[in-house]
């Protein structure tokens, strides 16, 4: 029976939500600085939310690596954010389909960790995405 974890698969898996995680977070703060809005200071907090958990996020994902003796990224490309001048609703959704995006790549990474018996990087997998259906919700129920 197989005992330890395959941590090439995890490795795929896991650096590949901690990048999206890492795009979304960076988005979430740069909406947070820039969102023009009727409700500022309520958007502004809900924004400050969205990007404290996901930086949160990022630490555990970073540190689910280090627990398989695989390294945690070292470098980020490509990070954009809608411009300033850019209004709520565009800024919430561009939030959404990011969230929908990672719920996507959760759901095919809970498939595949459990089909390889990773059952702990699975049940973490459910944890986060159970975080961002929740987020998703609310920025749906923003608009
Ligand atoms: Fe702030």
């Amino acid at each position: 029976m197989e005992t330890a974890v395959n941590s090439a698969l995890a490795k795929t898996v896991l650096e590949k939500v901690f990048l999206e995680t890492y795009a979304l977070y960076f988005k979430a703060h740069s909406y947070h600085w820039n969102v023009r809005s009727s409700n500022f200071h309520s958007d502004h907090a809900f924004l400050e939310g969205q990007y404290d958990s996901l930086w949160e996020a990022l630490d555990e994902i970073a540190e689910r690596l280090r627990a398989l003796d695989l390294p945690a990224p070292s470098s980020v490309p490509g990070l954009s954010a809608l411009a300033y001048g850019t209004s709520k609703d565009s800024m919430y959704a561009d939030l959404l389909s990011g969230h929908e995006d990672i719920i996507a790549t959760l759901r095919l990474g809970i498939e595949t960790l459990e089909a390889a018996w990773d059952a702990a990087g699975a049940d973490f997998l459910v944890g986060r995405l159970a975080e961002h259906e929740k987020s998703a919700w609310m920025l749906r129920s923003s608009r």
